[in-house]
């Protein structure tokens, strides 16, 4: 038995924001109560046991935030094949000291989870991690954009959507083939945005910067006319579709009118990209490369415009670890990609509630609803009978980034002060993360 006492539990749900004692056993919250009368629980639950006395602890949650557990919806955990840079074990374990409790691991593994081998050793390896370690399956086998998986048979497996992140699918008949086929399944698809022929050189916008730095660049254009062209797939096709990692503004506004046309068409944004812009790179060098790269303060603005309205609902990382000695490379050379999930509460609060954009119930929603929703589970809430999946945090509980559980620190908010600091990640009513 698990008692947190005196938390203000925000819950999107429910649309609950209030202080209560939240009681826990077997896994799932039983009561959720003002000044829950712990003794007389106490005692019931011992009676239950024919007399024994059951473990129970206690949370003094006073000053916290207790929400649902996060979901973030868009990991890479190099596992199998780059474990050099993350496994599932400690990608598993950044997330849980990131306050999430699930996660959808990316299908661009070595071997690429485009088969049901690699499929079933990311889920059950994931099972002994903790927390809910779910996966996408790969559109296109070995993610070359031109040959589809055996979707049906992916999702029979547990294939919880299907991605080629990573790489853009430019062949239009594939993927409306692809979108399709997923509509079908009921499972939703989701897409990385980058035309590469409006690419001079990845993971830096095109702009001021770039040619400050005498660096090629990636221009606005090349995702635009991949989103306004997907867009009008979703539109024509149904399926439930994801654009990921959204940074171009105009993109954001693409979105906007395909939803108001009736597409079922979603929208991720990162920390990265709701808090930096392309002069990143000129302080932080590879450790702002990303693809698609952070871009300017236009881009940020209508970025949050967006979560705002609802046009992005979802906020995810994009966990994505790389080595030292891979980001120590020249620009041009060094992956892209940063670590992420330890940081995102922390960069949420500070660049979207503080400044007033968001209230925490949205942020929450962001977070761990909508995410949820979007992949057809059953958002976690905090009410009886629900499964405990939790985190408390401090909104205001001030904490430097250092020290990461990841195997990997490439990340351009190391030494930054942010506010968010997780106490404990509750799964399956089990302590996952204590910061304590
Ligand atoms: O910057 C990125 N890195 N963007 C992606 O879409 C993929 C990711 C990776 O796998 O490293
Ligand atoms: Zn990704």
């Amino acid at each position: 038995m698990l008692l947190i006492k005196n938390g203000r539990v925000v819950d999107p749900v429910t649309e609950t924001d209030e202080v209560l004692d939240v009681l826990i056993e077997d896994g799932r919250i039983v009561k959720v109560e003002n000044n829950l009368d712990y003794e007389s629980e106490k005692a019931s639950s011992s009676c239950d046991m024919g007399g024994m006395e059951e473990e129970l602890r206690v949370i003094d949650a006073s000053g916290l935030v207790v929400a649902p557990g996060l979901m973030d919806a868009h990991v890479h955990f190099r596992d199998p094949g780059f474990t050099y840079k993350e496994d599932i074990i400690t990608g598993a374990a950044a997330a849980a000291k990131g306050g999430f409790t699930t996660v959808v691991c990316m299908a661009n593994t070595k071997p690429v989870v485009d088969n049901v081998d690699t499929l079933k050793y990311v889920l059950e390896k994931g099972m002994t991690t903790g927390i809910h370690v779910l996966s996408a399956a790969a559109v296109t086998k070995g993610l070359g954009g031109s040959e589809m998986v055996d979707m049906e048979t992916l999702a029979k497996a547990g294939a919880a959507g299907f991605t080629d992140d990573g790489i853009p699918i430019m062949d239009e008949k594939l993927l409306a083939v692809a979108m399709k086929e997923a509509k079908r399944l009921n499972l939703p698809i989701s897409l990385h945005e980058e035309d590469p022929v409006f690419i001079d050189a990845p993971g830096v916008h095109k702009g001021k910067v770039s040619e400050e730095i005498g660096y090629g660049g990636a221009s606005r254009l090349a995702e635009d006319i991949m989103v306004a062209r997907d867009c009008a797939l979703a539109l024509d096709t149904g399926a439930s579709v994801c654009i990921q990692h959204i940074s171009s503004g105009n993109a954001v506004e693409y979105v906007r009118t395909a939803k108001r046309l009736g597409a079922n068409v979603h929208a991720e944004a990162t920390p990265h990209h709701f808090t930096l812009t392309d002069t990143a790179v000129l302080e932080y060098g590879t450790l702002a490369r990303m693809n698609p790269p952070v871009r300017t303060e236009e881009d940020r603005i209508k970025i949050i415009e967006g979560l705002k309205d609802g046009t992005i609902d979802m906020i995810v990382t994009d966990h994505a670890p790389h080595s030292e000695e891979e980001k120590a490379r020249p620009m041009a050379s060094a992956p892209s990609g940063i670590t992420g999930l330890e940081t995102s509460l922390g960069l949420g609060i500070k660049s979207l509630v503080e400044p007033g954009h968001l209230t925490l119930m949205q942020l929450m929603a962001c977070m761990s609803k909508n995410p949820m929703e979007f992949y057809g589970m059953k958002p976690v809430s905090i009410t009886g009978g629900a499964p405990a999946d939790l985190v408390i945090f401090g909104e205001k509980d001030k904490w430097t980034v250092e020290g990461f559980v990841s195997k990997a620190s490439n990340s351009p908010f190391k030494g930054w002060e942010l506010p968010g600091k997780v106490h404990y990640t509750i799964c399956g009513g089990k302590i996952v993360y204590s910061a304590d």
